[in-house]
């Protein structure tokens, strides 16, 4: 059988057959994407663009589903809300994510099912790098200053486009690289020269959209209502919120606290 123009042989179907997992209820999961060995398998015989298809089409899939289920409204008597909380879930905050989260939303949909007020922070890192700026971050950042109580904090990170550039400039990404395998030691380039650092970060296999630096991240707040802004670090955050585990990723962020006034 030819797919894709891939040859899907009998051992194929096994190996496939054998990572497939289903969960009757959650059947829509898409377990051929999300088994844990998928990533790997499919990097191994897809090209690199039929690979970043798949990934993009899953991801928009996994929108999707949380789309058509998500509530209208959800009440909480949490007063904290990390948004895109990936693996990372805290005790006491309201985790947000496409999948296996206390809420799964499309955080891009347009609106939250939060009431007014409802929070008084607000934590985000490395997600709103992932959102078309027009369309997506600001409703969403217009959502967030409407669920935020007056005083109310949000903190965002994400990729530093000036620590990135510069660092291409003035070392062609080698500080970066060193950095990055420094925090994660299995990361790494596939072979390629460290200049394609800047690629990846640009596009990390179509899940990036935009890079920030602080001119354009002040600007996107600001179209969202907010205006109190100040340039932190991540020291900062986890100074006011000691739960967060580190990320350690100062050198190729940016972080930015705006206060709801
Ligand atoms: C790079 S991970 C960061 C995860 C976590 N904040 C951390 O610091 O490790 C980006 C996260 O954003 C989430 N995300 C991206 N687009 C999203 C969307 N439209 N709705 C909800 N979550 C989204 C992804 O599922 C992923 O968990």
């Amino acid at each position: 059988m030819t797919l894709l123009n891939i040859q899907i042989d009998k051992e194929t179907v096994t190996k496939v057959t054998q990572l497939v997992r289903f969960r009757k209820s959650e059947w829509l999961h898409l377990p051929l994407i999300r088994a844990r060995n998928m990533k790997a398998f499919l990097k191994g015989r897809l090209s690199k663009r039929q690979y970043e298809l798949a990934r993009s089409l899953n991801y928009e899939f996994k929108r999707w589903k949380c789309r058509i289920g998500a509530p209208k409204q959800f009440e909480t008597d949490l007063t904290k809300f990390h948004l895109g909380c990936g693996d990372r879930h805290l005790k006491g905050w309201l985790n947000v994510d496409l999948f296996d989260s206390d809420v799964n939303l499309d955080i891009a949909r347009g609106s939250l099912p939060f009431a007014d007020g409802q929070f008084e922070a607000i934590v985000s890192q490395h997600v709103i790098e992932h959102l078309t700026i027009e369309d997506e971050l600001i409703p969403l950042l217009q959502e967030c200053h409407r669920c935020l109580r007056i005083g109310g904090e949000i903190w965002l990170s994400t990729p530093d486009m000036e620590k990135v550039a510069k660092s291409y400039v003035e070392q062609g990404n080698d500080d970066m690289v060193e950095d990055r395998k420094q925090r994660l030691p299995h990361w790494g380039l596939n072979g390629m020269p460290n200049q394609h650092f800047m690629n990846d970060m640009f596009h990390q296999e179509l899940e990036h959209r935009n890079l920030f630096d602080q001119g354009l991240l002040e600007w996107t707040l600001t179209q969202a209502g907010f205006t109190q802004l100040e340039r932190v670090d991540e020291g900062k955050l986890l100074e006011c919120y000691p739960a967060f585990p580190p990320r350690n990723d100062d050198y190729q962020s940016i972080y930015m606290k705006a206060t709801k006034s």
